[in-house]
């Protein structure tokens, strides 16, 4: 009896205790070894983002993956600071060169129409893109801001570019529903609101072991 209930009671304490099932996002690759700590397939444009956003510094790194409308053509993403749509987006654009080479750029866009490459509102660093199998990434740290929970993102395709400048993006729903909300934990380290959460998880997994514990005499 005591043998069969000791075992019973490690069998309980390994189910209360069992860590929460982790939830494993599948995401398109978007190429490279780069890792990322967070990764969505964003809902329009078979486009996904890979981020890691730290806190302390402010810095979000991010991986976008998208397929450009035809060969030749390009893909954005961009943070929204002011609203919701195309214009005040602060966007990296990302297609080929004259040279052959894939270039990313920087567009703040103030209104429809033709975009102009400029400055943008974030400070950012180690700009990248690359092209395979169809699909176009951009890579790069944009400085946002310390403790920052959701930024608006806004993310596009187009077909073509002349003369190194982005031709309109199609009008039809997908390209004109990819804005969305991203929301921004701190990657590495549990944001201190999930980390009492788990904590009271683990105090209640505690409880109900000993509420059983107490049921069986
Ligand atoms: C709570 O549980 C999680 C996983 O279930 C574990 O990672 C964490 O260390 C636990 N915390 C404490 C205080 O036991
Ligand atoms: C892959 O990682 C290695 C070592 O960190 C680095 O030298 C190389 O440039 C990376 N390749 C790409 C495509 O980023
Ligand atoms: C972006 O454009 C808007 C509107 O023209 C302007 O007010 C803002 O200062 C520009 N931002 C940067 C970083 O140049
Ligand atoms: C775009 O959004 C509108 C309004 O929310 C919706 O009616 C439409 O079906 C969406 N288009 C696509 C292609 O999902
Ligand atoms: C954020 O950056 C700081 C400074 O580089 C570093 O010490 C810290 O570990 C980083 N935090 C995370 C969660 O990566």
């Amino acid at each position: 009896m005591a043998p069969a209930f000791a075992l019973l009671s490690v069998a309980i304490a390994a189910v209360c205790f069992l860590p929460p099932p982790v939830v494993v996002q599948a995401c398109k690759s978007v190429g490279s070894n780069r890792t990322f700590a967070d990764c969505s397939n964003l809902p329009y444009l078979s486009a996904s983002l890979s981020w890691t956003y730290n806190h302390t510094t402010g810095t979000l790194s991010i991986g976008f993956a998208a397929p450009p409308v035809a060969a030749g053509g390009w893909v954005a993403w961009a943070i929204n600071p002011t609203g919701k749509g195309m214009v005040g987006s602060q966007a990296l654009a990302a297609f080929q060169g004259a040279d052959g080479k894939m270039v990313v750029k920087t567009y703040n866009i103030s209104s429809y129409g033709p975009i102009k490459e400029s400055k943008i509102a974030f400070e950012t660093a180690d700009l990248a893109a690359e092209s395979a199998n169809g699909m176009i990434s951009i890579f790069g740290t944009l400085t946002v801001g310390a403790h920052v929970r959701t930024v608006n993102q806004v993310w596009q395709s187009g077909a073509s570019v002349t003369n190194g400048v982005p031709d309109k993006h199609p009008m039809d729903g997908g390209h004109l529903n990819s804005t969305g909300i991203l929301t921004l934990t701190d990657s590495v380290s549990p944001a201190p609101a999930r980390e009492s959460s788990t904590g009271e998880r683990n105090g209640s997994n505690l409880l109900y072991f000993f509420i059983f514990i107490f049921l069986l005499f």
